[in-house]
């Protein structure tokens, strides 16, 4: 059945268990979008550059790159690849946009990890801006001492780190298996 042929509802006080039971095998049939639009994304910060050393892909590639090579798991290798990708949409809150397009398929510390990247960054530039360079610090209270130290070890040893032109930086082919693999999963809610 395709969707064309589908009776379906035009508003959703009026609608069944039968459609929503095609809508639900519709979506899990078409969850490998969700690492197309990601990766059409991430290719798209290849155009974003705004006076860093590096474009924001080879930032974000460099970054998964360091923490393969540090023995990152799937997960965090994949969030690593994927911590800036807001950025496609908008700088100013680009960690929240990260963290929430990787939320349904990575574990909770990992989620967080992304969620406050920014503030833990501060520490090596918030200062220029006249900022507050222990913002990271504001975080302990919503953290666990773990989640705590995975989000300093992602911005202190991996994301700090990758903005180097002359890095021998994986290419996005490198990771897209494991985009795969972590977007896989159908989640319909
Ligand atoms: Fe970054």
């Amino acid at each position: 059945m395709t969707q064309t042929d589908t009776q379906t509802f035009t508003r959703m006080d009026e609608s069944t268990a039968e459609q929503w039971a095609v809508i639900g095998m519709e979506s899990a049939k078409n969850q490998g979008r969700v690492a197309d639009r990601v990766l059409t994304m991430l290719r798209s910060l290849s155009e974003i550059v705004d006076g860093f050393a590096t474009d924001q892909l080879t930032h974000c590639l460099q970054t998964a790159t360091l923490a393969e090579r540090a023995g990152a798991d799937d997960e965090l290798v994949v969030a690593a690849l994927c911590h800036d990708v807001g950025k496609a949409v908008s700088v100013p809150n680009h960690p929240r946009i990260a963290a929430e397009i990787l939320r349904p398929y990575v574990r909770d510390e990992v989620y967080k990890m992304i969620l406050v990247h920014q503030d833990f960054q501060g520490r090596h530039y918030y200062h220029h801006f006249g900022g507050d360079p222990n913002a990271r610090e504001n975080h302990r209270a919503t953290l666990t001492p773990e989640e705590y130290a995975l989000a300093e070890r992602f911005a202190d040893e991996w994301d700090q780190r990758a903005f180097d032109p002359d890095y021998d930086t994986e290419p996005l082919e490198h990771f897209e298996d494991r985009v795969r693999k972590v977007f896989g999963a159908a989640s319909l809610i």
